[in-house]
């Protein structure tokens, strides 16, 4: 028994260290049942991220299926490359172009959410804390990706926004800095209602896209519960049935 405490209070530890130390997350709050936030998500994702990033573990056809668009949505709406319905979504630029231009190649999205601690929450709070800061090669750092390579390719949309930091002494007399919150210093084209509604589109078609087979196993999920109900009922009814001549 004192093994098996060991052994769980183990378990616990790593978890404990990512609970702590890390920039608060938001909550994305999203609904992969919402199909109307998955369509919505894609024609972001092509017009604003494809340029840099690939998703090349999910081809155009797979993604029409599961999130409910026809092959011509797809083909007049979505594809800008040339590539063909069947193809994985790949973009054009050349990986070693991009590591020149960035310092570091754009990675492949297809995992993002998933390979994040936080999932989805990581992702709708980093999309929302780019932060001016002149220090950085394209003027903005991030506030959940410290020295991030990405430009704020969304700016025109949310804005731009300044962090406020405050410098507090711990116990052992050494500063360090406490992030306190943004402001808005120039407004976008969308009110931070709008932008943040627009971020929770994207992460919820990019959380799709990290485990795709998650829509099935939800419908499935359903099914397979009325399955156990209309089973449970048939049972209790045998039972009656075998032992109502015994007592
Ligand atoms: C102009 C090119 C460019 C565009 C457009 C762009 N990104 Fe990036 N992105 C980058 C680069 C470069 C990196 C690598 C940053 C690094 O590692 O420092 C990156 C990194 C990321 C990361 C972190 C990846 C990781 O492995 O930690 C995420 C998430 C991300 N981008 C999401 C997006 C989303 C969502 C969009 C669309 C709204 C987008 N990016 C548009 C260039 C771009």
């Amino acid at each position: 028994m004192k093994k098996l405490i060991g052994i769980l209070l183990l378990l616990a530890v790593p978890l404990a260290g990512v609970a702590s130390g890390h920039a608060h997350l938001d909550s994305a709050n999203i609904d992969l049942n919402n199909k109307e936030a998955l369509h919505k998500g894609a024609k972001y994702f092509v017009n604003y991220c494809m340029g840099c990033h690939s998703l090349q573990y999910e081809r155009w056809e797979r993604m029409a299926k599961d999130i409910g668009l026809t092959k011509e949505q797809v083909m007049d709406n979505l594809v800008f490359t040339g590539a063909k319905f069947g193809e994985t979504m790949k973009n054009a630029m050349p990986a070693e172009d991009a590591a020149k231009w960035f310092g570091t190649a754009p990675p492949d999205l297809s995992l993002i959410v998933r390979s994040k601690k936080g999932g989805p929450d990581w992702l709708y709070t980093y999309l929302r804390s780019f932060y001016l800061d002149p220090s950085r090669p394209f003027g903005v750092n991030n506030h959940v990706f410290k020295d991030v390579g990405m430009p704020h390719v969304l700016w025109e949309l949310q804005g731009l926004q300044k962090a406020r930091f405050r410098t507090e002494k711990d116990a052992e007399g050494h500063e360090h800095e406490v992030f306190e919150g943004f402001e808005l210093v120039q407004p976008g084209s969308m009110s931070p209602e709008e932008y943040d509604a627009m971020v929770r589109d994207l992460t919820t078609f990019l959380a799709y896209v990290s485990e795709p087979v998650k829509l099935k196993r939800q419908h499935l999920g359903v099914w397979v519960i009325l399955f156990l109900v209309v089973f449970t009922v048939l049972a209790y009814l045998m039972k009656k049935e075998y032992w109502k001549d015994v007592h």
